[in-house]
């Protein structure tokens, strides 16, 4: 299983803070926003993982996290996505990474508090995705499934939504998702649209979905941006990391500080 992380975009809703960083640079309380997809991944065991950044930011990306988790056995890689053309693009970028194995992709301004670790250990063919019940679904992908978890039918961002549940952004898909993005067509908008990857497995009937309990961010918004940061700070959650990712955070500190004090 490999990982993707998709952190690219433009994140127009939330300047001026986009005007000069990335969204998925910006601050979740304590760390930037980032950390909180790249711990989902690695708390479940996943060690190779590809990150998907815009042209713009692509130095910043680098400076972070190029190194950050050297000699922990962690690979991270970097692709350039030069105009954003809707998340499933991101399994066709991501194509030569994956080299024929299945992957977790999660967006990179989504922030969760569950771990994922059995549910991609138990993933073996097909499509996994999440349901989160929210207050305004139509704000999201939107799933409808019945009480024995099968699903009836997806829709994005609906007017009119059939359920209130959320799709959040974290998608298991085996090998064959690569092919399956390319045959999609663009959406009205002009995107590979997420949700018509998932009716691609629904209509093969090899999608599941499960309902996640903890809390579920995206922080597309400045509203939820903040929200997300103040729900950070008071449930700790970044002391919650994989101890890994702190070590390699408090490393990363102290080299930065040296660095710094060599200059003076
Ligand atoms: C994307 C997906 C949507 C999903 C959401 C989760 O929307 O298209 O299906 O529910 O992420 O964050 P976006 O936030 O890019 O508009």
């Amino acid at each position: 299983m490999k990982g993707i992380i998709l952190a690219g975009g433009t994140g127009t809703r939330l300047l001026p803070l986009t005007a000069i960083t990335s969204k998925q640079l910006l601050p979740i309380y304590d760390r930037p926003l980032i950390f909180y997809p790249l711990n989902t991944l690695l708390k479940a065991g996943i060690k190779d993982i590809l990150v998907i950044v815009s042209p713009d930011h692509s130095g910043n990306f680098l400076n972070l996290l190029g190194s950050l988790f050297r000699g922990f056995g962690i690979n991270i890689s970097f692709i350039v996505q030069k105009s954003p053309r809707g998340v499933a693009e991101a399994f066709i970028l991501a194509e030569d990474f994956l080299d024929g194995e299945s992957s977790t992709l999660v967006l990179g301004d989504n922030i969760f508090e569950d771990d994922f670790t059995e549910a991609i250990q138990t993933f073996s063919e097909g499509g996994r995705i999440f349901a989160k019940e929210v207050p305004d679904p139509e704000r999201f992908g939107v799933v409808e499934f019945t009480s024995d978890h099968s699903v009836l039918s997806i829709e994005e961002k609906p007017e009119h939504p059939k359920s209130s549940f959320a799709i959040p952004g974290l998608y298991i898909f085996d090998h064959t998702v690569v092919d399956a993005a390319k045959s999609l067509l663009p959406s009205s908008r002009g995107e590979l649209e997420i949700t018509d990857l998932h009716r691609y497995y629904l209509e093969k009937r090899s999608l599941d979905v499960r309902v996640i309990d903890g809390a579920w961010f995206d922080t597309g918004t400045h509203e939820s941006l903040f929200l997300a940061s103040a729900y950070a700070r008071e449930h700790r959650l970044g002391e919650r990391f994989h101890p890994m990712v702190n070590d390699a955070l408090r490393e990363f500190n102290m080299e930065f500080k040296k660095i710094v004090s060599l200059k003076k």
